[in-house]
């Protein structure tokens, strides 16, 4: 039994939930905007084990002569079928390269071209060349440059390991989380004026992913059980080219650098399909590089005509690197090259890499907006969890690193000026900690008469989750998904729980992440079933068309009732570029960039 929990409740001006990039950018803005605010970072993991970590190919911001703003805008949107709200997209854009350069003042070694210029790679669905680049580590020498400007504010405290399981709602507003710390076992209260959740994205829903194990929908689940909208859910990305087991990712950037994709007979079969129209000379896009839903969705039908090949975890295809040679492939690919050794026991310089689509990233997420402020007062979110929303329906691979560089800023300023109104902690505080305590220790650490293993809960829902809300959908499979969510939500009141010990519970910090993983679940599942059209990555075969009459529009699902999810409909801002077909030709704007 875990009774240790202190009385004395921590208090900070700003709580960030989530230590990776966003969380850690985030904490790095509040302190700039008064470095006398606490701020407190409370991490399930150690900083630099956040999943930006594990971030490849690149951050997108214009910075080439010969690109323009309009031009990243304009890709953005299309790629995304026009679901992106286009003032935040405007937004995004002009603030890039700003944040891109910060970061490379604060020790972040972009790779540089001979002349000392930074070098820019071109990436899927971008017409230009606009991703910035570490090699192929970026998101470790990101993390990395954030983290130690992290270190240099005093008033930045770290819960690093500490796992929180509620956010603190009193008298309309957030005003801290309740946490466990994972190696004492301690449950406590911490309070704050205001709020921010960066905790990435829950990419663990599916059984195949590109995302860690920590990735579980945590701050998606804590904001939708007080009562937050979570957006556009529906729209789950796969990303091309993941191991097929593992589910590591092969960056982009190796297709970037001119990897081929091909199928069983050798045949480069992206030729077969219909990936946006073809590039004006010089061509800079590959057919490798065309949008990923759209690579995604060749592959399905690679699979349909009997053309990929079958192994131990399933169907895939080859990545072809062969061609490129060892010295591209050390300089501009060395993880990747590392990751096949170590994990697959092949070396691409010559031997071809096996890659199937796995789940790479949410378009949707808590809902914001352009200053990371959701609907509960004094609550943010910034990154992958949160849906702002640039992404639409199709994130272009590289601008999600630049998010949460801009809207962890953003998020940072607004949430340390809200917290500069000085609101008290509410009285009921405390009880509402006793409270979270309590069920805690009721629904899991003294109960010992759960039948139902985590681990079967969890491969139950990530099968459904890939047989009725992977790339291709239908009404009858999602309307099975859903009861079948609906039946593990029902069978997880009955978790077993065998391990009751105080140090580092794995086991309890596994079920709490499946209670959160079953909440997103549902989530996207309600979404994709009430959404009857095709747009970007969410494919109905019943409703292959995207319909703009119906739904140019968000989807905000809540929770409010306690029962069954309510979806309701918010139109997507259109400002330059009207709704248009999804191709990759010339920009469409109705005024020149401003
Ligand atoms: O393939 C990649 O390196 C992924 C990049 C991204 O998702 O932005």
């Amino acid at each position: 039994m875990i009774d240790n929990s202190s009385s004395e409740m921590p208090s900070h001006d700003v709580l960030l939930v989530g230590g990776g990039g966003a969380g850690l950018r985030a904490a790095i803005a509040v302190s700039e905007v008064d470095p006398n605010l606490s701020v407190a970072v409370v991490s399930k993991v150690y900083p630099m084990r956040s999943h930006t970590v594990s971030a490849e190919g690149g951050a997108a911001a214009v910075i080439k002569e010969g690109d323009s703003l309009e031009e990243h805008a304009y890709d953005t949107i299309s790629g995304g079928d026009w679901m992106c709200d286009q003032d935040a997209v405007e937004l995004f854009v002009n603030e890039a390269p700003g944040e891109m350069l910060q970061l490379e003042h604060w020790g972040c070694p972009w790779s540089r071209e001979p002349d000392g210029r930074v070098a820019v790679r071109p990436f899927g669905g971008m017409k230009k060349e606009r991703t910035w680049f570490a090699a192929d580590k970026t998101g470790f020498h990101m993390l990395h440059a954030l983290f130690q400007t992290s270190l240099k504010y005093r008033s930045i405290t770290r819960y690093d390991e500490w796992f929180v399981t509620r956010l603190l709602v009193e008298d309309g507003r957030v005003q801290g989380v309740v946490a466990i710390e994972l190696m004492t076992g301690r449950i406590q209260a911490i309070t704050a004026k205001s709020v921010i959740i960066c905790t990435g994205g829950c990419g663990k829903v599916f059984p195949f992913t590109t995302n860690a194990n920590i990735k579980n929908g945590d701050g998606m689940a804590l904001a939708y059980r007080a009562g937050v909208p979570l957006k556009d859910m529906e729209f789950v990305q796969y990303h091309p080219t993941g191991l097929p087991f593992t589910g590591i990712l092969i960056t982009e950037a190796s297709r970037a650098e001119g990897g081929f994709l091909i199928n069983k007979d050798g045949y480069r079969y992206l030729q077969d399909y219909d990936l946006g129209t073809p590039q004006p000379k010089p061509v800079l896009r590959s057919m490798e590089l065309g949008p990923r839903d759209r690579l995604s969705q060749a592959f399905m039908k690679e699979l349909d005509k009997g053309r990929t090949l079958e192994g131990p975890y399933g169907p895939y295809v080859h990545l072809d690197l062969t061609h490129l040679g060892k010295k591209i492939i050390d300089t501009k690919l060395p993880f990747v090259r590392e990751l096949c050794l170590k994990y697959e026991n092949i070396d691409p310089v010559s031997q071809l890499i096996p890659v199937r689509p796995v789940v790479h990233y949410m378009m949707g997420g808590v809902h914001t907006d352009i200053q990371g402020a959701t609907p509960l007062a004094g609550l943010f979110a910034a990154g992958e969890v949160a849906c702002v929303s640039i992404n639409g329906a199709n994130r272009l691979g590289s601008n999600s690193l630049t998010e949460l560089l801009v809207f962890g800023a953003r998020a940072g300023r607004a949430a340390a000026e809200y917290a500069l109104q000085n609101k008290p902690v509410s009285a009921g505080i405390e009880a509402q900690a006793a409270d979270e305590k309590k069920r805690l220790e009721r629904e899991f650490l003294h109960k010992r008469s759960g039948t139902e293993p985590i681990a079967v809960l969890r491969g139950e829902m990530q099968s459904t989750m890939e047989k009725s809300a992977g790339i291709y959908r239908t009404g009858a499979l999602l309307e099975e998904a859903q009861a079948d969510i609906a039946e593990l939500k029902e069978r997880f009141r009955q978790v077993a729980i065998q391990d009751h010990s105080h140090t580092f519970n794995t086991e309890l910090m596994a079920a709490l992440e499946l209670s959160y993983m079953l909440d997103v679940a549902e989530a996207v599942v309600e979404c994709a079933l009430q959404r009857t059209e095709s747009r970007g990555a969410h494919q109905r075969t019943d409703f292959p068309r995207r319909d703009d009459e119906r739904f140019l529009a968000h989807s905000l699902v809540s929770h409010r009732t306690g029962d069954r999810p309510e979806v309701e409909y918010l139109p997507v801002t259109i400002t330059r570029w009207p709704p248009g077909e999804r191709v990759y030709g010339r920009p469409a704007a109705k005024t020149p960039p401003g």
